[in-house]
């Protein structure tokens, strides 16, 4: 395969095909209300946004600084490898580890589309087919934000890197509902839970944080439905079904803590590759990412009883079995509140202008 980078993101181009088992599925059971996949369908349906009214892209981002990323947030910050390095060059990894990031995000979703629309053609319950289809929905949304954020606001882009690429291969090529469903709604949204969480509250431009906002209410979404669907259909498993669902998760885990360390962005930026990586692994910042990931994903895979002693051995090699006492719902409701709050503080801001302009009109954006 082949990774361009350091490119505009018009540069990159091309197809990825991947070879995709399973069944298209039809029911003829209409009339089976499942009230909490239909509360979180009639949530999807309400909730959708449109990012060209919700945000004001009319904000003129630092062109040195596309996210307003404080420096603990740049991998190789703290090291002699930063210091040496003039305000030109900061600036230029800034813009890149920018570029990189939202790179991912954007190849992320598109996958996250990919398989919302698998759902919805190889889940078996109507409701399940209901809600999946908001969330083919809210990823197109999501790939359209990302990507125009890309255009017109970092001006950098990067191919999708290779441990991402894998993830997206193993759970698209698998054939069975369940593995698209612990795939995606489980390891890549618990993934995107953590990566937009570090946005919204790190990053110090408002268009970045009001964006990853926004994006986060919607995975909290999803998160929820995979966690509802699985933690059922995981409860009357044999018990050699359930280990191989673990070894597959695992195996996520680990290419998830060892494996996203921007080789892509450093082997572009030419200040020693290896070095760069060395010191982006051991870096504060990683941690951060990975505290954040694992702590959301952990008590995941415990609540839809994929925490059997392979799993249980497995997380504690990677040091994440501590993770398992968290609490899931509170951390998603943290994320609810937080995408209300910069909600409700836009539309302030809007009628004060409004206000301010003298203007009459009330209203404001649906
Ligand atoms: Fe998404
Ligand atoms: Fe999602």
């Amino acid at each position: 395969m082949e990774h361009q980078t350091a490119a505009g993101l018009a540069d990159l181009a091309g197809t990825w095909a991947v070879p995709a088992g399973g069944e298209a599925l039809f029911t003829w059971e209409y009339d089976r209300p499942a009230e909490r996949l239909l509360r979180l369908y009639t949530k999807g349906k309400q909730r959708q946004w449109d990012a060209d009214e919700r945000l004001d892209w009319s904000h003129e981002v630092d062109p040195s600084d596309p996210l307003g990323m404080p420096d603990e947030l740049i991998w190789i910050a703290d090291s002699e490898l930063w210091d040496r390095l003039p305000e030109k060059e900061r600036a230029h990894v800034r813009v890149h580890t920018a570029g990189w990031t939202y790179s991912q995000f954007l190849h992320g979703e598109q996958g996250a589309l990919v398989c919302a629309a698998r759902v919805v053609q190889m889940v078996p319950d109507i409701n399940a087919k209901f809600f999946a289809s908001t969330q083919v929905m809210d990823e197109a949304r999501h790939v359209e934000g990302f990507s125009r954020y890309l255009r017109e606001k970092i001006g950098v882009g990067y191919g999708v890197t290779s441990s991402l690429q894998g993830l997206l291969e193993a759970i698209v090529r698998d054939s069975r509902w369940d593995f698209t469903y612990l795939g995606m709604q489980v390891l890549i949204e618990g993934l995107a839970l953590a990566s937009f969480g570090i946005q919204r509250d790190m990053m110090t431009d408002p268009l970045a944080k009001a964006f990853n906002a926004y994006v986060l209410q919607d995975e909290a979404r999803h998160v929820a439905f995979g966690q509802h669907a699985l933690s059922e259909y995981y409860r009357e498993i044999t018990d050699a079904e359930r280990s191989e669902r673990e070894e597959f998760a695992l195996e996520a885990c680990h290419v998830l803590h060892d494996r996203f360390a921007g080789e892509e962005l450093w082997s572009n930026l030419d200040y020693g590759t290896r070095e760069c990586i060395e010191i982006t692994r051991e870096s504060a910042s990683l941690r951060v990412f990975r505290y954040r990931l694992f702590s959301r994903i952990v008590p995941a895979l415990k609540s839809i009883h994929l925490f059997g002693p392979k799993m249980q051995e497995g997380l504690g090699r990677l040091g994440l079995l501590r993770f398992a006492k968290g609490d899931l719902h509170d951390i998603m409701a943290a994320d609810e509140r937080a995408a209300r709050e910069i909600e409700l503080a836009q539309r302030k801001r809007e009628i004060d202008t409004a206000i301010e302009a003298g203007g009459t009109g009330g209203g404001g954006a649906g």
